[in-house]
């Protein structure tokens, strides 16, 4: 992996390996699975849990982007935040995933960030074995230019999309994942510098190896 400027770039996602699925087999076999053990994740296994979810395959004239998820009008108003505690080759702390350049940006947050985004899951024990922290946080702003209040709707249903698909890559590459609606807004928006307003997270989910 190279970094420069504090951009991590991640594994290429043509030279991700690719897996022989049995379709069905995999509907069938995804299940929340919420007991990691502490063996670290590769950084291979990231890109691709980030490709699957969030991975740009064309970038339009007009800006908007197509991805390996629908989004309503290709707007893609989420962006991924990671807080990474337990990924090979990568420092602990809490990230923004750069989907076009399929890159990581470490964030400038205040010391013990990471801390006060993991005390929000407070109820939820296997946040702290897991080896990586899914946060999905929404531009309300950019959806509402385009839809007006629809956008209230549109940020959770394409919320809903991208945990499918982490659910599912998850069980392709053999570890566990769990969505997690179940935090306290406030202290989450409080340690990421959000305004709980125009931009929230929305959704989130843990992902370990089991
Ligand atoms: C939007 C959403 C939020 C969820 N939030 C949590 C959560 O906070 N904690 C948790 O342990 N599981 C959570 N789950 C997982 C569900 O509990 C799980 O999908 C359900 O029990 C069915 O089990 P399965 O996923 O193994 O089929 C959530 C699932 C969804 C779709």
């Amino acid at each position: 992996m190279c970094e420069m400027s504090g951009v991590l770039r991640l594994p290429e996602p043509d030279f991700l390996p690719d897996k022989e699925i049995n379709f069905l087999e995999l509907i069938e076999l995804r299940a929340s699975r919420r007991q990691y053990t502490a063996e670290a994740l590769t950084v291979q296994e990231l890109s691709y849990l980030l490709w699957c979810t969030q991975g740009v395959k064309m970038v339009c004239e007009d800006g908007r982007t197509l991805r390996n998820v629908p989004s309503a009008a290709a707007l893609h108003p989420l962006q991924t935040l990671l807080c990474l505690r337990n990924v090979e080759d990568v420092p602990a702390g809490v990230y923004r995933f750069l989907p076009v350049e399929h890159a990581l940006k470490r964030l400038t947050l205040s010391e013990g960030a990471s801390e006060g985004v993991l005390a929000a899951f407070e109820q939820q024990e296997m946040v702290r074995q897991s080896a990586v922290l899914f946060l999905w946080e929404a531009d309300i702003l950019r959806g509402i230019r385009t839809y007006g209040r629809k956008v209230y709707a549109y940020v959770y249903i394409d919320a809903g999309h991208i945990g499918q698909n982490l659910y599912l890559t998850a069980q392709a590459l053999g570890i566990g994942a769990c969505a997690l609606g179940c935090f306290d807004e406030s202290a989450l928006h409080r340690a990421l510098m959000l305004d709980g307003e125009e931009r929230k997270i929305v959704h989130a989910a843990c992902v370990g190896r089991t």
